[in-house]
């Protein structure tokens, strides 16, 4: 149940499960290419911090008006639940996602995460001086692309676009780059917290949709349904897919982008996960 091929998609279950509960699974991934990157992510995570801030990234420019920062995210820095509501809904943020406008939001303290965020526009130079590090980034990154743009010809199918249509709002283009970023996340363990801190606060992504790898069963990652918090499993072998603000738009409300958070339950224990945000292209 709830769990596709990769190689094989059955577009009917795709709709249903999309419209039903707004993720999936899917498998037959290159699991090779995941596992690199799960390690590379676990070895820069375990340096000490003054080694990780070296790799913070912020840039001026055209670069800027979408995302002010790439690179390294220290913990508690980014709340992803209360940083966008100040923000028109139309501004995607560093890493493409949009809160809901909601007071509850409003004195969020940080998220209990640290981040490595990787684009195109991450000059090579960016990376960490670790063996191997960017060259299995770039390899994840453009792996995840490439299954990605394929994915999006099935939703181009159940959709009724005309084939291509949606494939060219998220290629690259020669004055633009992608809008899609690869996140290597860490949970750290934390023995004191705010109360109102979360690993990561209830949101929705600003994606037309989002990959999550997980290197273990366990999960905390919760959506929100019918005014509870509901579970979503990770399963071995499995990716999640779940649906994001801009595919709610594309599919006229079909599918509504997946309103989602990471709770605290395991926070006893390091987690690792790996994200891509898959968003169309600046132009
Ligand atoms: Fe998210």
């Amino acid at each position: 149940m709830r769990t596709l091929d990769l190689y094989d998609i059955n577009l009917n279950l795709l709709d249903l499960y999309l419209k039903k509960f707004g993720y999936c699974y899917f498998k037959n991934y290159d699991k090779l290419i995941v596992e690199n990157l799960f390690s590379q992510a676990k070895y820069f995570f375990d340096k000490d911090q003054n080694y990780k801030n070296k790799y913070e990234v912020t840039r001026e420019g055209p670069f800027s008006q979408k995302y002010d920062k790439l690179g390294y995210f220290y913990p508690e820095e980014e709340t992803v639940a209360s940083s966008f509501q100040k923000q028109n809904e139309n501004i995607y943020s560093t890493i493409n996602t949009k809160c809901e406008a909601n007071q509850e939001f409003e004195a969020s303290p940080g998220d209990l995460k640290e981040s490595f965020n990787i684009h195109e526009e991450l000059s090579i130079y960016d990376y960490p001086d670790i063996d191997n590090f960017k060259y299995d980034c770039l390899n994840a990154k453009n792996y995840l692309y490439s299954i990605s743009l394929m994915l999006l010809l099935s939703l181009e199918k159940i959709l009724n676009f005309n084939p291509g249509d949606l494939q060219s709002q998220h290629i690259y283009t020669k004055n633009g780059s992608t809008g899609s970023v690869l996140r290597l996340l860490h949970y750290p363990i934390y023995k004191k917290y705010n109360n109102n801190s979360y690993r990561i606060g209830k949101h929705r992504d600003g994606t037309t949709f989002t990959l999550i790898f997980h290197d273990d069963v366990y999960s905390d990652l919760q959506r929100f349904e019918n005014e509870q918090w509901v579970d979503i499993q990770s399963r071995e072998n499995s990716f999640i897919f779940h649906t994001g603000w801009n595919l709610q738009k594309l599919s006229d409300k079909k599918y509504n982008a997946l309103t989602h958070r990471v709770d605290n339950r395991g926070i006893n224990n390091d987690r690792y996960s790996l994200l891509y945000f898959f968003a169309p292209n600046k132009n």
